[in-house]
């Protein structure tokens, strides 16, 4: 069944939601540092994403669904974070939220590029890579980095 998901760019007025969300013990758990977010390192990352218009924020039937943000590492080669909110993980949620970015990515930002950085032990977000067509290209560190081209 086709779910009712709609997406815009995050305002100022999600920035509490999306600190909670971001600190959050389920979402903390994907996370590169996997240490709490402060209030002020927050807002300078926030208000530097609306800046870039890089933040977005996905609902279903109204309700927060997920958050997907961008980076532009070179000319039109963007890295990418998304997280599905707490209460709304494991329902199938994953791959409609990345569709969702792949096609901001493409559409929006106007990128030919993305990359996901993914913890080694992130099995589940390293599945929903490989199934949305990424190539996994080589492990940093802890880290596992996927790539796909967008044109
Ligand atoms: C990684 C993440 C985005 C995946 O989203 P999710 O909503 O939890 O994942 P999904 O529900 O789509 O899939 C997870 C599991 O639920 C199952 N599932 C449960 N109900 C389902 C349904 N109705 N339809 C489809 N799948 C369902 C899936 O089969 C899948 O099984 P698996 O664990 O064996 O792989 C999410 O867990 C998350 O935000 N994690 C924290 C932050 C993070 O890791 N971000 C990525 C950083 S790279």
């Amino acid at each position: 069944m086709l779910k009712n998901i709609s997406i815009r760019h995050a305002n100022r007025l999600d920035v509490l939601d999306i600190l909670s969300w971001r600190n959050d013990p389920k979402v903390i758990r994907g996370a590169i540092d996997k240490v709490p977010i402060e209030f002020k390192n927050h807002v300078n990352w926030f208000e530097n994403q609306l800046k870039n218009k890089t933040l977005f924020l996905a609902h279903l039937d109204n309700r927060p669904l997920g958050v997907v943000s961008f980076t532009e590492e070179a000319k039109g080669s963007y890295s990418w974070s998304f997280y599905v909110v707490p209460e709304q993980q494991g329902k199938g949620n994953g791959v409609p939220l990345m569709e969702l970015g792949l096609l901001i990515a493409r559409n929006i930002l106007g990128a030919d590029r993305l990359q996901g950085e993914v913890q080694h032990t992130n099995r589940r977000s390293k599945d929903l890579h490989n199934r949305l067509g990424f190539i996994h290209i080589l492990n940093d560190n802890n880290l596992a980095i996927y790539i796909k081209a967008l044109k």
